[in-house]
């Protein structure tokens, strides 16, 4: 089974940036440990980060992955062109946060995708990642 993890805008500053609202761990170490955690499970995990709404489109349009987990990053609140590419390759997919997007201000508020998601993970760091991958191996399964 395959699994397409895609981070959206600015996620490549991990680590440095606000680190308040989004941990010191950077970007590459997350990946690693959900890369293993993906291996341990014999199933492919590939990960996309972008800071072009074109390339996640792109990404999602050619993926072969049967689950995606993804954090829209700001396209979160702004992309109807990633919904409709995440709706047109009709494939589910977990929504991530690493921050409590509820408790921030209000036009983080609204979600282009959570009224789609198999669920929506927020608030818990890089963890809601691991949870994500261990939610989607058991979408797999079932
Ligand atoms: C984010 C929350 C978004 O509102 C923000 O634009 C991000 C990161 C998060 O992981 O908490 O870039 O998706």
């Amino acid at each position: 089974a395959k699994i397409l993890l895609i981070n959206g805008p600015n996620l490549n500053l991990l680590g440095r940036r606000e680190p308040g609202h989004y941990g010191t761990q950077n970007l590459e170490t997350i990946v690693a440990g959900l890369m293993q955690s993906a291996s341990e499970a014999n199933v492919e995990l590939s990960h996309i980060q972008s800071n072009a709404e074109h390339e996640i489109i792109d990404a999602i349009h050619n993926t072969d992955a049967q689950f995606i987990i993804i954090n829209p990053a700001a396209f979160t609140h702004t992309s109807v062109a990633i919904r409709d590419a995440i709706l047109g390759v009709a494939i589910p997919f977990i929504e991530v946060h690493l921050s409590n997007v509820h408790a921030r201000e209000p036009f983080r508020h609204h979600s282009y995708f959570s009224d789609k998601a198999v669920g929506v993970i927020c608030g818990l760091g890089a963890q809601g990642y691991e949870f994500a991958l261990q939610a989607a191996l058991k979408q797999l399964t079932v």
